[in-house]
């Protein structure tokens, strides 16, 4: 998979790409980062990508060309799927990142400042939000977006495909996890993860798995409940 970033902010991108897994996929050539600074195509003498909003009011407004011109100038834009990062897009989840591992190459756009001028979002496929917060720019959402579908690539998670496990892919959150030591200040590890019965142990995980979903998330509870009757 290749990834282009869009942002006037790389330095807010890569070294968090750099780490860990998604630093290890990169390594391993399973997917590419690219990050550009767009600020580079300015055809402002000053290299000004933004101005000031027409009918006026607070803030600043990202110009088309920039944005536009660096757009054009990733190889194989025109196929690429290209998300705009945004408060006002879809919020994004679990299913999303399943759609969105599926393509070969993905063009994300950071944005900033009060917002885009409109015409740039012909040019994208959609607008994803992270939730409903609103964050200083896009590049913290873009590297939420990217994490998310980085770990569905087959082979980035090399331990027994454990996304299949997911919160979320089932449906229901996780059940607890213990390891060592057995016991810590009083407090010991559940009875039956101790006695090398299979079957038990996987009884035991769904029934937690149930009862913490519907503790702490009655929506998704009910959603499964409904799934299951299907
Ligand atoms: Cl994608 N951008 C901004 N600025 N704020 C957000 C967001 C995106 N998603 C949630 N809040």
């Amino acid at each position: 998979m290749k990834i282009d970033i869009l942002t006037l902010f790389p330095n807010m991108i890569n070294p968090v790409i750099k780490e860990s897994i998604i630093g290890r996929a990169i390594y391993e050539e399973k997917v590419s980062i690219n990050v550009i600074d767009f600020r580079a195509y300015s055809k402002n003498k000053h290299k000004k990508v933004d101005d000031y909003p027409y009918g006026g009011g607070a803030g600043m407004v990202l110009t088309v060309q920039p944005v536009i011109d660096a757009l054009k100038a990733i190889e194989g834009y025109e196929h690429a799927h290209k998300i705009l990062m945004s408060p006002q897009g879809i919020t994004h989840s679990h299913n999303h990142a399943k759609t969105l591992s599926n393509h070969e190459h993905i063009i994300i756009l950071c944005g900033h400042y009060e917002g885009f001028d409109e015409r740039i979002r012909s040019y994208f496929d959609e607008e994803v939000s992270i939730g409903d917060y609103v964050l200083t720019g896009g590049e913290l959402a873009a590297l939420v977006l990217v994490d998310s579908v980085i770990r569905l690539i087959p082979s980035v998670l090399n331990n027994e495909a454990s996304h299949e496990h997911d919160s979320f892919s089932e449906g229901l959150l996780e059940h607890p996890h213990y390891t060592r030591p057995a016991s810590y200040d009083g407090e010991a590890v559940p009875e039956v993860l101790l006695s090398g019965n299979h079957a038990k142990i996987a009884e035991w995980r769904h029934k937690e798995a149930l009862k913490r979903t519907k503790e702490r998330r009655k929506d998704l509870y009910k959603k499964y409940l409904k799934k299951q009757e299907k």
